[in-house]
């Protein structure tokens, strides 16, 4: 997820650029730079590491000029360098992406047999170069042409060098919006970047192409229609345009999982298969390996135990799941038939890279699940598996969670189907399911008005139990730390079968149990277990599927997910149980964003 503006005017763009990509940060910081008219034509400024940097040698150049584009990038394709910095640039054309284009390298071989090359390893310089290949003079004609051939998430800001004062753009999936004021013409990923000149903007509609120019933007349909935006108002300052008008990070990278969910699963998929070329991820990792340990911390860990259950449950091969920090400390058993997946939203958890190492150090393939492009973790496992949910600000983990989730799923799919335990008929059906995620959750979305009331009622509470069986009761320990970690109410998670031999005694009268029956071959366990706490005295919250029959009788609070194949359903619960945590921090008027006690990354021991 990476940040874009573009700016043409009749004040300094470079101020304009320059304020908009520290604004945009959040989205993305591992490089920035800006392209932009000057008198002697079109010049580029690029730069590693913050905005910060790059302002500072945009300072050293004292061109003035009214057009340009600016990016700050989150690294998707291509390591952290100035090269694959943006913008990008080919023959007439000089472009900034957010996005992912799935089918670049068929493009990139395509232009290679026309002599065509890349300076740098990106699918955006892909596209530029692409779209330079249809410009004879007509830049709109040659980007209606070059998106036919593009597959996947973009937003462009293009500029052609001899169109002076003009910039163009277009966008599929992923965010712009614009707005035309008394400066000039700016469009962006998102409104933090245009309320400092304007709080009315319009979302440039998918598949049309904008033309910016200082008095006005012209918007065209791909059958040269041309069409008026709708309008819109934000009242937010600037504090609450970062957040996106959400009032805290968490909730806004709630919203964020399906682009998050849909930026780590496309480029992942060739033919209805699950694919990892593109991440130099061969079959051969996976062929002799007859057992898997994951290690990791905290949530990632429970995305671990949900990799676990699916991988066991298609390939038949056993599975270990280890809290990082005690498998370093165990003399593992560990040799090179053994696969050690490590997962970690920042790639800098000590214990997890601890873990790391030491499964290297003992002879194992080693694959990471990471979401920081170029972090320790990254670079230091034998294969990484990158997530795109884009930087992650608030401590509670939520858009990493799922992300991690569709990682895992595509590793037991692929896995699976290397171990002929799953017909390649299968495996395109699995994935089909998996595609329905983004979709799925962005339905999920809308459950917050029915649980924002149950949230409220816990708010005196002191302990909760989370209960599930299978995957709902990796869901449940999910469920658990995100209530602790931002509400600090005590919770624990409890495999619902073992409730009788101890700890249902804690179980009396107006105990909050969350009960998570997703899975239908244990649904019937599940109502007897839910039964039994009823009996002494619980108030139930179910969490169910959506044909669930459930007596009225049974539960205080039923929470039911839209239809689907239930070895799925955690990514529709894990939506309900971050917004259980979300909406009791709320209301305890707790600061969600950094609970107490917490970092976001556990770089020490
Ligand atoms: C999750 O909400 C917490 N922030 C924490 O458990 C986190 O998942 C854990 O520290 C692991 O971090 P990592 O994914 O960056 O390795």
């Amino acid at each position: 997820m990476c940040g874009i503006i573009g700016f043409t005017g009749n004040i300094n763009a470079k101020e304009v650029l320059l304020q908009g990509l520290k604004a945009l940060e959040y989205r993305g910081y591992d490089s920035a730079g800006i392209s932009f008219f000057t008198e002697t034509g079109l010049k580029t400024i690029k730069a590693v590491g913050k905005v910060a940097g790059l302002a500072e040698k945009a300072a050293m150049s004292d061109d003035c000029t009214k057009c340009g584009i600016g990016h700050t990038r989150w690294a998707t394709h291509g390591g952290v360098s100035e090269v694959n910095c943006h913008p990008h640039h080919f023959g007439k054309v000089t472009l900034i992406h957010n996005g992912i284009i799935e089918n670049y390298k068929e493009l990139q071989e395509e232009l290679a047999s026309e002599g065509k090359e890349p300076v740098s390893q990106t699918d955006s310089e892909i596209a530029a170069m692409v779209i330079d290949s249809y410009y004879k003079a007509d830049p709109v004609s040659a980007i209606k042409k070059a998106v036919k051939k593009l597959r996947g998430a973009y937003a462009f800001c293009i500029m052609f060098e001899d169109h002076p004062g003009s910039i163009y753009a277009i966008r599929n999936g992923s965010p712009l919006v614009a707005t035309n004021t008394g400066a000039g013409s700016i469009i962006a990923s998102d409104m933090v970047a245009l309320i400092k000149y304007s709080k009315d903007y319009f979302v440039l509609p998918e598949h049309h192409i904008a033309h910016l120019t200082e008095g006005s933007i012209n918007i065209t349909d791909l059958d040269h229609n041309e069409i008026e935006p709708d309008m819109l108002h934000v009242n937010w300052d600037m504090a609450a345009a970062r957040k996106g008008g959400y009032e805290y990070f968490m909730l806004k990278e709630i919203h964020e999982q399906p682009e998050a969910l849909r930026n780590t699963i496309s480029p992942r998929i060739k033919d209805g298969m699950p694919d990892f070329s593109e991440d130099g991820i061969d079959d051969s990792l996976f062929a002799d390996i007859n057992r898997i340990i994951i290690a990791a911390c905290g949530t990632a860990m429970h995305a671990g135990l949900i990799g676990k259950n699916m991988i066991e449950k298609l390939s038949r091969v056993p599975v270990s799941v280890d809290i990082a920090s005690e498998f370093r400390y165990q003399d593992p058993v560990i040799d090179e038939k053994t696969l050690v997946i490590t997962i970690s939203q920042s790639g800098e958890t000590a214990d997890t890279l601890a873990a790391l190492r030491l499964a290297k150090e003992r002879g194992a393939k080693t694959l990471s699940i990471v979401n920081v492009k170029g972090s320790s973790i990254a670079r230091e496992s034998d294969y990484v598996l990158y997530t795109h949910a884009g930087p992650e600000i608030a401590v509670a983990s939520t858009k990493a969670y799922t992300v991690q989730l569709a990682a895992m799923y595509l590793v037991s799919f692929r896995f699976a189907y290397i171990k002929e335990k799953i017909s390649g008929k299968k495996t395109k059906e699995l994935i089909k399911e998996l595609e329905k995620m983004p979709g799925f959750v962005e339905k999920m979305l809308s459950c917050d008005k029915a649980i924002e009331p149950i949230s409220n009622k816990l708010l005196k509470t002191e302990s909760l139990f989370f209960i599930g069986r299978g995957l709902d009761y990796a869901l449940s320990c999910e469920g658990s730390i995100k209530l602790k970690e931002i509400s600090y109410i005590h919770s624990e998670a409890y495999a619902a079968g073992e409730l009788k031999h101890g700890t249902i005694s804690l179980i009396t009268d107006n105990v909050p149990v969350i009960a998570l029956a997703t899975q239908e071959d244990v649904f019937a366990k599940m109502i007897s277990n839910i039964r039994e706490v009823r009996s002494r005295g619980a108030k139930v919250i179910m969490i169910a599927g959506a044909d669930a029959q459930v007596d009225a009788s049974l539960c205080d609070h039923l929470i039911t997910l839209p239809p689907v194949n239930d070895v799925f359903a955690p990514f529709g619960a894990a939506i309900v149980l971050q917004y259980i945590a979300y909406y009791t921090a709320v209301a305890r008027g707790l600061n969600v964003d950094q609970p107490r006690n917490l970092a976001k990354s556990v770089t020490v021991e």
